[in-house]
């Protein structure tokens, strides 16, 4: 596989950003299409090969064959969602809407109602106040707040309810938007590392993904000229920061 280079940039005329993003989109495209073809063939040989195993065996299979298999398969379900997500994180540049004025709590009402199953099957509470109309990309605007809120299900303490707080308060010129939950926390030393892509903490967690949601959520906000940050620790739960600039016309509905 040759990354495609469309531009000579042996002038010494640097690339600007949008031409860098849609290199990099065009790479990821290329990498992940190319990878899935491969992973494909591994996945179904592999199950392939264990069922024809399972047929000639029957009960002699032991228990160690069949944990390697499932390892296995484990493994390229884990490769192709990390493929997935680094499309998703190369296409943030590149698939965008215009602008819109995007009313939060419709938003994340909209989030609420997809994440209706996970949300009733541990009980989980959101709980969230007024929330300010902002000017962006609706999709993106989206998914930053559905992998936040999802992040805030995923990784709850397992004997409490999850409850999670969201609001927003103006600060200066900036939206604060916090997403507030009650769930295992995240060691200080591990604040920056989380944003970066594939880094998970959790990998036993069984719903956990790729470690690619809070990598796409930095990107998303940078992209609308903010900053996420957040509080956390092990054990006391994690508060989210999000800021954005507040645009002339918008208001708290
Ligand atoms: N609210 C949270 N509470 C505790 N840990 C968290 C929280 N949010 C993120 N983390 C930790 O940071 C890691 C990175 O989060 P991120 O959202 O990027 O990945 P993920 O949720 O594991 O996978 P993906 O979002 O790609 O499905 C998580 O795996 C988890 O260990
Ligand atoms: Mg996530």
């Amino acid at each position: 596989m040759e990354p495609v280079i469309k531009q000579d940039f042996s002038s010494g005329e640097l690339p600007s950003e949008s031409q860098l993003a849609e290199e990099f989109a065009e790479f990821a495209y290329i990498v992940s299409h190319d990878f899935n073809a491969p992973l494909r063939q591994i996945r179904e040989f592999s199950r392939l090969l264990i069922s024809k195993l399972e047929d000639k065996l029957g009960d002699e299979l032991g228990e160690a064959e069949r944990k390697y298999a499932n390892f296995i398969q484990d493994n390229i379900k884990n490769a192709e969602s990390m493929l997935e997500g680094l499309l998703k994180y190369s296409r943030l540049n590149t698939r965008t809407s215009p602008y819109s004025d995007v009313n939060l709590t419709e938003l994340i009402a909209e989030i609420r109602h997809i994440l209706q199953r996970q949300l009733a099957e541990c009980n989980a509470e959101i709980s969230c106040s007024s929330m300010p109309i902002i000017r962006g990309d609706y999709g993106q605007l989206k998914q930053l707040l559905y992998n936040l809120i999802e992040n805030a299900i995923k990784f709850r303490k397992k004997n409490d309810i999850a409850r999670i707080i969201i609001g927003a308060e103006l600060q200066n010129d900036m939206w604060r938007i916090f997403i507030k939950d009650n769930g295992i926390g995240i060691p200080y030393d591990m604040h920056d590392a989380i944003f970066t892509m594939f880094k998970r903490l959790n990998n036993d967690e069984p719903n956990s993904g790729s470690g690619i949601g809070l990598t796409i959520c930095k990107k998303i906000v940078e992209r609308h000229k903010g900053q996420i940050s957040l509080e956390s620790a092990i054990n006391k739960g994690s508060i989210f920061y999000i800021t954005l600039p507040v645009e002339t016309n918008i208001s708290l509905k």
